[in-house]
């Protein structure tokens, strides 16, 4: 217990203490709710939430009060009657700010609410890449790139684990899509995994230090993931030296000497999840077998007890206390206005001014609050859900709003009479709205949620008809999406502006309104690739999607390999409607030629960004690396800087060298190749400069 020792030998002290029965008792998690799939009783002493490992008083050891998730604290089947929390916006809404700093900001105000309501872990950090626009968890994680993603999920982590609460980074690996998620293979070479889905891991983990991992439910090359020996122990535990430990999906942990030799090290909710509590009575008797050895069982509880020591949660046990809900809603709104992504402006038809004579409002609940995703990660508002009876009400509904109203925020800026409502379902009356109105604003929505993924990008509920029928009647016609991701938009020209604005958290509609009248200028900028069809990804069709059809016994990750999203569309020569990195300003900004100085493998390139519109704003320097005989381009390194009007600056990044690197199989590292390299830099990925060449000598990085 003394903090003076480090986390490590604490943990060894602590573990020469405990019986065996007490180390088997650190090892498995309980479902911390009521109910669940077998509809035990909660557990004495969980608070009503997803998970609880009861404490050890004898030893001093806290217990473990697991919370879901990455937008907020969740309240599960409002297991904690009344009580609410702040929900961030979607993490691909904190992706697409380019800005790892507020993605800590975010992490932090989670992290101190869940700490604020008695949690110690969150099992936050999603970070699975988007390969496919339909995945119902697009919301939960943070794009296409290895590289944007484990620098944003990466500070997140580590703002949420500055408040004492251990974040779970998830899920590990290659969980790419909801359908059949809990059978479904993942078939990709060592290679590509290394370079796509597993390296936005490695980052994240090295920037981060995540007290956990969470393995996910699929299979990984015909293994489940929470068994994979090449996953937990031969990656993450051997090259990657993680020092944490690795918890099981709720329902993902198959076996016990196998799981726990491969590197599974806590079995999270075994007794109502799992076909049998394996490591319960299994575990011992392989124990006892020597199937698995004590020295094993000892590393187990090492590394669950090293993360705890290394968060804080001996010292800062978490200490139930209100919290500062507009100061949280701030952050939350913050992140929307740095994260929402401006795809369309024709005609400066924004900003709008707050002097505009008359503004409808059309569609989505925008006069109630803004849509949130489904499933474990849902929060639920102080007040509870701002357009309660949508169905499905049951899992992995309910399909919850977010109390903060854009209509409300509208009328705040022009004057409450100067605004009107009018749901999208009724589309003549939406249309007479629009006719009588100066400016129309349609929200259009697309629910997504856990567990099943979307069958296409189409919006439905006739919101196309609605959109194009309000565009006829109003030549000012702005959409604002409410969505998991990419959405078809058939109707893109005949309107005058589109903001993408995710699924937009606690602050939405404050966030939202501020850009549309122009007191924020939108600076987001894709972090996925915004097809025009299915059928220019890797895989056109999707089946079981939604519940419709057979799903796949297994998914195909090599048609595409290391090549998710721009790669795929610049290695294959095809247009997407928008670029990943793309995104409008309210100003304009020019790039001149960057300078690239290589000292080894540590490369920094110097861009002179000037901003030569008429209004301040924030540009994403995106530089882009191309390695001798790569297929494509890869994001090596990125930074946003905030410009006055006319104001110019030298932007120092610095490249990732695993960027610039190629994973080498048979010799297990990272290999750069040598030659010439081509650098670029870009507004977005199909945007690109001219290159300017740097000469780097080959060599090796640690794998
Ligand atoms: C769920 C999710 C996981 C969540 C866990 C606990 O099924 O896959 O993200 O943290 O179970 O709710």
């Amino acid at each position: 217990m003394n903090p003076k020792f480090s986390p490590d030998k604490r943990a060894d002290l602590l573990v020469s203490k405990m019986t065996q029965a007490e180390k088997l008792h650190m090892i498995r998690s309980y479902f911390g709710s009521p109910g669940g799939p077998k509809g035990f009783p909660m557990p004495k002493g969980a608070l009503g939430s997803a998970g609880y490992v009861p404490a050890i008083p004898r030893l001093g050891i806290p217990a473990l009060q697991e919370s879901d998730a990455g937008m907020g604290v969740a309240n599960p089947h409002g297991a904690r009657p009344g009580d609410g929390a702040t929900s961030l916006p979607s993490g691909l809404a904190t992706a697409a700010t380019w800005t790892p700093q507020i993605a800590y900001k975010g992490g932090k105000m989670i992290g101190h609410e869940a700490w604020s309501k008695g949690f110690n872990i969150l099992l936050a950090g999603g970070i699975d890449l988007v390969r496919d626009p339909r995945n119902g968890r697009n919301f939960e994680y943070a794009g296409e790139d290895p590289l944007l993603a484990g620098e944003m999920v990466g500070s997140f982590i580590k703002g949420i684990q500055s408040q004492h609460v251990i974040s779970t980074i998830k899920h590990y690996a290659v969980n790419d899509q909801e359908t059949a998620r809990t059978t479904v293979s993942a078939v990709i070479s060592k290679k590509a995994m290394r370079e796509s889905d597993l390296l936005a891991f490695e980052i994240a983990i090295a920037k981060g230090d995540p007290g956990s991992v969470m393995c996910s439910y699929n299979k990984v090359n015909g293994d489940w993931a929470c068994e994979n020996k090449y996953l937990l122990t031969d990656v993450l535990k051997d090259d990657w030296k993680y020092p944490g430990f690795v918890m099981s999906d709720w329902g993902g942990t198959h076996s016990s000497a196998k799981a726990v030799n491969a590197g599974l090290d806590q079995e999270s909710a075994g007794e109502q999840f799992d076909d049998k509590e394996w490591f319960d009575k299994p575990l011992k008797q392989d124990l006892a077998d020597g199937k698995v050895s004590e020295k094993r069982l000892d590393d187990m509880v090492h590394r669950i007890l090293r993360s705890m020591f290394a968060v804080g949660l001996f010292e800062h046990p978490p200490t139930k206390q209100p919290v500062n809900r507009a100061a949280d809603k701030r952050v939350a709104q913050h992140t929307l206005e740095a994260g929402a992504v401006l795809l369309r402006n024709e005609h400066d038809t924004l900003p709008l001014a707050s002097s505009t004579a008359s503004v409808a409002v059309i569609g989505a609940h925008a006069d109630k609050g803004v849509l949130a995703g489904g499933g474990s990660s849902v929060v639920v508002p102080w007040g509870g859900n701002a357009v309660p009876g949508l169905k499905p009400t049951e899992w992995p509904g309910p399909i919850m709003y977010q109390r903060s109203a854009p209509m409300a925020a509208i009328a705040s800026i022009v004057g409450k009479s100067k605004v009107h409502f009018a749901e999208g379902d009724d589309i003549a009356k939406a249309v007479a709205l629009a006719k009588r109105s100066k400016v129309a604003v349609v929200f259009a929505q697309k629910w997504a949620g856990e567990s099943f993924d979307w069958v296409n990008l189409k919006l439905d509920d006739n919101q196309d008809q609605l959109i194009e029928a309000v565009a006829k009647a109003n030549p000012n016609t702005i959409v604002v999406l409410e969505t998991n991701g990419p959405v078809d938009m058939p109707w893109l020209d005949q309107v005058g502006a589109v903001l993408e604005a995710w699924y937009p958290g606690s602050g939405g509609g404050p966030a939202i309104a501020n850009i549309l009248f122009g007191k924020v200028n939108p600076s987001g900028r894709l972090p996925v690739t915004w097809p025009r069809s299915l059928d220019q990804l890797p895989r056109k069709d999707l089946p079981g999607a939604g519940g419709h059809g057979t799903p796949d016994k297994s998914v195909d990750y090599n048609i595409e390999g290391a090549d998710v999203g721009y790669r795929w569309f610049i290695a294959k020569d095809k247009q997407p409607l928008f670029s990943f990195g793309y995104g409008l300003s309210y100003t304009q900004f020019s790039h001149g030629t960057p300078k690239v100085a290589a000292h080894g493998h540590q490369v920094k390139v110097t861009v002179p960004v000037q901003n030569t519109g008429k209004r301040a704003g924030a540009d994403v320097v995106q530089v882009y690396v191309k390695a001798p005989g790569a297929d494509a381009p890869h994001l090596a390194g990125f930074d946003k800087v905030s410009l006055k009007a006319g104001a110019s600056q030298g932007v120092t990044v610095s490249l990732h060298p695993k960027l610039l690197a190629e994973f080498d199989t048979a010799s297990d590292d990272w290999r750069i190749a040598g030659g010439d390299y081509q650098v670029y830099v870009g507004s977005d990925a199909e945007h690109l400069g001219q290159p300017v060449n740097v000469h780097l000598a080959a060599g090796k990085l640690a794998p």
